[in-house]
């Protein structure tokens, strides 16, 4: 079911290059801790209510991938994955969100995950009744009864003949069918009703839990009127995509769905913490502002060690839920956490700096890089935009000068280099229309030479 059971680690770090350059360690440890979900699952009950999930801090400066480890994991991930920032966070009892909102999050996400993997297997049948819906509204009658009945059949009684109104009617049905299919009534308006969505009320009083509002308002909800219709004109074109998720609603079997979404999120889920650093130290140097931090990590704690969050959806054990966290770490360290945090996460590796020959993979290598990523740009505006192998080797050595020089933010360095680099370029494309513009040493030398040199003018250009 999930495409994770078939990924051993050595492929995750291969998927995971496609996108970050290096990081051998951070890779592979995130590899590592997926996989050993996978052979959890296999174990006897017993034991594998024993395995607790090794969590992972991620220490690196700034820039280097942290958080695209993340992103890419997400993507390639096939159990319920969540990327928090521990910022979002306060203690509870200040405004902000709490802590356990995070696995009412990820318990969302599976939900999500499950209702589309179930919206695949009913989705044929789905279109086959939405469409059936909308010929009843083109069409009304048709069905059941006879077509559009003379007056004087009304007032005298008439008896129809069946036979012949059914396949006449039939006939009608299938021509409209068949016109409907090839789009021909796509833009013309029909009356649908559609269920209206009433939450505003709560909105008012909701303040910063609004999920918990929800939690306990499920059996209120109806007393609004929640599952109250409301008659709206729409296009088909429109109309068919109301209607089709009104009926893949009806044929999804949401308490299953939910069942099947909790049991992944307690046994594959993974929550990302980001900027874990920025609730780290103790020290209280600034009043309320590091009580909430300490506060946060406190909360964060019975979370990590296991524990039982409520949700809308029932109450959901944390215990295998396995945790990343990432941070910078310049101004605080990972000693700065409090110690019962420390603990909880056993796996610590660090991110490397990255250096000229790094950010030279980094422009070209990635399927996403950012030499790609201009190319296509400009061939929009028919330009081709080449790189000489000596410009990428130069470009890189500067973005790394500047880093040295001012302060190093990393591979986000390339980004404000390339963006400065290509200013003209970008501004003046639309009149080199059908030009092959070659990026050579020189010319960024000649673009960026002066402002590398000034400490100062780098300071604030790149
Ligand atoms: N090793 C790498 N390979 C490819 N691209 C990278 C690498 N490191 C960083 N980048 C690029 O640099 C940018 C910033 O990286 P990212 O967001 O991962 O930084 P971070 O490590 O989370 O930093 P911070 O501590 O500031 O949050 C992203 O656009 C990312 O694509
Ligand atoms: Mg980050």
């Amino acid at each position: 079911m999930f495409e994770l059971e078939t990924l051993s680690p050595k492929q995750i770090v291969a998927e995971l290059d496609k996108y970050i350059i290096g990081q051998k360690k951070a890779k592979k440890a995130v590899a590592i801790a997926l996989r050993n979900r996978v052979r959890r699952q296999k174990l006897d009950d017993a034991m594998r209510e024993e395995v607790a999930p090794k969590n992972i801090i991620m220490i690196g400066p700034t820039g280097v991938g942290k958080t695209e480890i993340a992103k890419r994991l997400s993507k390639l991930c096939g159990a319920p994955f969540l990327k928090v920032e521990a910022t979002k966070y306060t203690e509870v009892g200040y405004v902000g969100r709490d802590v356990e909102s995070m696995v009412r999050d990820l318990m969302n996400v599976a939900i999500n995950m499950v209702k589309a993997e179930m919206r695949e297997q009913v989705i044929k049948e789905a279109e086959a009744r939405t469409e059936d819906i909308i010929l009843d509204i083109l069409l009304p009658g048709v069905k059941n009864k006879p077509q559009q009945p003379q007056p004087d059949q009304v007032n005298q009684g008439a008896i129809p003949l069946p036979e012949v109104i059914d396949e006449r009617t039939i006939s009608t049905r299938e021509k409209f069918r068949d016109m409907l299919r090839k789009g021909m009534f796509e833009d013309k308006e029909i009356d649908i009703n559609v269920s209206k969505k009433v939450m505003p009320a709560f909105e008012i009083f909701s303040g910063s839990n609004f999920e918990e509002m929800d939690l306990n308002l499920g059996g209120i909800a109806g007393i609004f009127g929640n599952n109250k219709k409301k008659k709206r004109k729409a296009t088909i074109k429109n109309a068919r995509e109301v209607i089709l998720n009104e009926e893949i609603d009806k044929l999804i079997d949401t308490d299953k769905a939910a069942d099947i979404a909790k049991e992944r999120v307690q046994e594959m889920g993974i929550i990302f913490i980001d900027e874990i650093d920025k609730v780290a130290g103790k020290e209280n140097r600034g009043g309320g502002v590091d009580v909430s931090r300490e506060g946060v990590q406190r909360d964060l704690l019975p979370i990590v060690e296991g524990s039982k969050v409520n949700t809308k959806y029932g109450m959901i054990d944390t215990a295998h839920i396995l945790f990343i966290a990432a941070g910078a770490f310049h101004m605080s360290k990972p000693s700065d956490l409090i110690p019962e945090l420390q603990g909880r996460f056993p796996i610590r590796v660090e991110l490397e700096a990255l250096g000229a020959e790094d950010f030279e993979r980094i422009l070209t290598q990635p399927e996403n890089a950012l030499i790609k990523q201009y190319k296509e740009l400009l061939k929009t505006e028919e330009i081709t935009l080449e790189f000489t192998d000596d410009a990428v080797k130069r470009l890189s050595y500067l973005a790394q000068e500047v880093n040295s020089k001012t302060e190093n933010i990393g591979a986000r360095r390339l980004h404000t280099v390339m963006e400065f680099l290509l200013e003209d370029v970008s501004f003046e494309a639309t009149e080199l229309k059908g030009q092959t513009i070659s990026i050579t040493p020189e010319y960024i030398n000649e673009k960026l030479g002066t402002i590398i040199e000034d400490q100062d003018l780098s300071r604030y250009i790149l």
